[in-house]
């Protein structure tokens, strides 16, 4: 089951963080939220507003030689992916789904950053593609994915 695109327009990296920090405050525990979208198209920032709404005051920087950041100060542990430079077989060596499936660890919200790398995937998850919108600012579409529909209407005051 998977729900219809929808579309909303985010002038400036404030409002990118604004996104974020809605979704932090509302997503419940065993989320995961897959990102694809262009270089440097926002998502790290989006990320940044989720540790906000999460209430994480640690600065959070794209993963990358550590592949994984964990930050566990917040209403919710995040645990921060980012695949950019991963190959397929190095996406699989890093077991993802160890975060996803929230067994081996606290379940928390998930955020994969060049998600288009995942060679599987959760059964649930948020899908969000940012891309450059131009002349400014930047677009953002978001549809979910599996049985858990999440509640995300609030968002729907962006567009
Ligand atoms: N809505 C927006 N409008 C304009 N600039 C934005 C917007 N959102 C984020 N930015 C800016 O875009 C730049 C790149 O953002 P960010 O690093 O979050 O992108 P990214 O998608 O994570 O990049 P990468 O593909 O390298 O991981 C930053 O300077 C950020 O402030
Ligand atoms: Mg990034």
């Amino acid at each position: 089951m998977s729900s219809r695109y929808q579309t909303i327009l985010l002038a400036n990296s404030q409002e990118t963080q604004r996104v974020g920090k809605i979704l932090g405050q509302i997503l419940p525990a065993n989320t995961t939220i897959l990102l694809e979208g262009d270089l440097g198209a926002g998502k790290t920032t989006l990320i940044q507003g989720i540790g906000q709404g999460l209430g994480i005051s640690e600065m959070i920087v794209s993963p990358t030689f550590t592949l994984i950041n964990e930050y566990k100060e917040g209403r919710l542990p995040l645990y921060h992916l980012d695949l950019y430079r991963l190959q397929s077989e190095e996406v699989e060596s890093i077991h993802p789904e160890i975060y996803w499936e929230g067994i081996e660890v606290t379940p928390g919200i998930t955020a994969i950053e060049w998600a288009q790398r995942l060679t599987y995937k959760p059964s649930n998850y948020l899908n969000i593609k940012l891309n450059h919108h131009l002349p400014k600012g930047r677009q953002l579409q978001w549809q979910t994915i599996g049985e858990n529909q999440f509640e995300l209407s609030l968002l729907k005051n962006f567009s």
